[in-house]
């Protein structure tokens, strides 16, 4: 990243909040890191921040090893805003007393402000709060006004103009709080004074200069693989190093109808990049004939997957970068110190020694929905940019036992009429996937006056917010018989639609 951006550090407790406040803060259009709870006032000053938050956590601030804010924190002189156990630690850290009540507060509570106040600006009682808490607040620290309570908590609210520290026990950054954006901005803006600058065009900005200035003249290879992500980084580095960039589509012949005409119109036609499409169906399903073990499968793919890429790779000489389409949310994960870096060296998804690439990952400070939108302003479709998540393996793992190209020919047909409807119905966004399923069973039925003895598509689609759990989407009638009836009058060889009514755990999204 070439510019700077005034920055919000939001330190995290160790509750799932912590990434919905650092997205909340960039809809804000302030950029945020998150760093781990155990950061030394050292670390967290080195991101030169404008303002810190303090997520919520599970924790009692009580609890033997209760995670703790390093006390130097509190000497930089950056405004900070402490959310629920953010909030409790404030409280206990700079003098308050935090109680084991008895009374916690979990969803919709009713808010009474007591006081004037900068964060809860034109709030009137009763205003409608998300809490999530166990112990309370009973007495805020000295030189803090107390500017909101509840039924259960004494102390809801709490400010300290003169030190720009500020605390609420309720959650702001969920969509229950009213006027819970509304906190966080006046937080960054009136507190902390932020500049609102991190908008998607100087996103795309310095993005652009960051790869440029990594990549100077060098080559760059994108595997694309049809999803968004590498999509858009494959558009942000075109935009950075025009025809340096190279990119590869492997059609495995287990990609969704129509993914690859997009492919070839979209970066081939509208871009003019650099595309080698390579036809290899054949070749993965010779390779997956009589397999039916859903983790063989996967390694077959993957393995063949990566010879073809190598073989196109080798072919294109002086090769020194390999574009990722890398998320902000995976760097946190994998525990990443240095977030900001997009530069790494290592050798990538099972290429050989000799192959080893420079990476530019120029997605790597953004989540997802940011990458939407950035998508959208560089000129992707909105069918690309709006896709929903698809397995690396494709539809091999939706279909159940051996994957040949007339069954995958049958699965693909039912998919693209469960897209196209979901699509029409106005769900394809709310749903995290919907799709078809191909089982290994063929059923009796009959049509016309004739038995048939085929095979059933099973309709898969949830919701989720992250894929680690989802549940089944309560899909309407009318929608479920539109699609039992197109799916058997235009696909050939299905008799039968079935709906999967099964959340994860017990079962998983995928059938395979
Ligand atoms: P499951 O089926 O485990 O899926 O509930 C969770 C999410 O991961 C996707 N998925 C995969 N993605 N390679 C991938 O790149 C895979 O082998 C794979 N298996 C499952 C799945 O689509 C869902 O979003």
């Amino acid at each position: 990243m070439i510019r700077a951006f005034d920055t919000v550090v939001v330190v995290d407790f160790g509750a799932q909040y912590a990434q919905l406040i650092a997205r909340r803060v960039r809809e804000a259009e302030v950029y945020s890191v998150i760093v781990a709870h155990d950061a030394s006032a050292v670390e967290i000053a080195s991101h030169s921040p404008k303002a810190i938050i303090l997520s919520g956590g599970p924790a009692s601030v009580y609890a033997e090893y209760a995670p703790l804010l390093d006390p130097e924190v509190y000497a930089l002189d950056i405004p900070i805003l402490g959310i629920c156990y953010g909030a409790q630690l404030i409280t206990l850290q700079l003098g308050g007393e935090v109680a084991r009540t008895g009374a916690g507060e979990y969803g919709r509570t009713e808010l009474t402000p007591v006081a004037k106040s900068t964060l809860l600006s034109g709030w009137s009682a009763p205003h409608d709060v998300w809490m999530s808490h166990g112990d309370s607040i009973v007495r805020a620290p000295e030189g803090f006004v107390v500017t909101g309570m509840t039924q259960h908590a004494p102390v809801a609210a709490l400010e300290n103009l003169a030190r720009k520290i500020v605390a609420v026990q309720f959650h702001p950054e969920v969509g229950h709080t009213r006027d819970g954006q509304g906190v966080i901005r006046r937080f960054l803006f009136d507190v902390a004074g932020c500049d609102p600058s991190w908008t998607h065009q100087s996103v795309i900005e310095s993005s652009t200069e960051g790869v440029r200035e990594l990549v100077g003249d060098k080559k760059v290879l994108c595997a694309l693989s049809g999803g968004v992500d590498s999509a858009v980084a494959a558009a942000l580095v075109h935009r950075a190093v025009g025809d340096q960039l190279t990119c590869v589509y492997v059609d495995t012949g287990l990609m969704r109808e129509g993914e690859s005409e997009q492919i070839e119109e979209t970066f081939r036609a509208q871009f003019a990049i650099n595309l080698i499409h390579v036809k290899a169906a054949d070749r993965f399903f010779v390779a997956l004939a009589g397999v039916t073990e859903p983790e063989q499968k996967r390694k077959i793919i993957g393995e063949l997957f990566i010879r073809i890429f190598e073989e196109v790779a080798r072919e294109i000489t002086d090769v020194d970068f390999l574009a990722q389409g890398t998320l902000y949310p995976d760097v946190i994960e994998s525990g990443t110190k240095n977030a900001a870096t997009i530069k790494s060296h290592h050798n990538v998804g099972g290429l050989p020694e000799d192959m080893a690439f420079e990476l530019v990952e120029p997605l790597r400070l953004l989540f997802k929905d940011e990458v939407r939108a950035i998508g959208e302003d560089l000129g992707l479709p909105e069918a690309m940019v709006w896709r929903q998540p698809f397995p690396g393996p494709g539809l091999a793992v939706r279909i159940v036992g051996e994957v040949t190209k007339e069954r995958a020919d049958i699965l693909r047909g039912a998919d693209a009429i469960v897209l196209e409807e979901v699509r029409r119905a106005g769900l394809d966004r709310e749903l995290w996937q919907s799709f078809a399923v191909l089982p290994a069973v063929r059923t009796v039925g009959v049509m016309g006056d004739e038995r048939t003895y085929a095979y059933p598509i099973v309709i898969r689609a949830v919701t989720s917010d992250d894929a680690m759990t989802a549940d089944w989407a309560r899909l309407p009638y009318e929608l479920l018989e539109i699609l039992s009836t197109r799916i058997i009058n235009e696909v050939d060889g299905v008799n039968r639609v079935a709906y999967d009514i099964t959340s994860k755990p017990p079962g998983t999204i995928e059938w395979e």
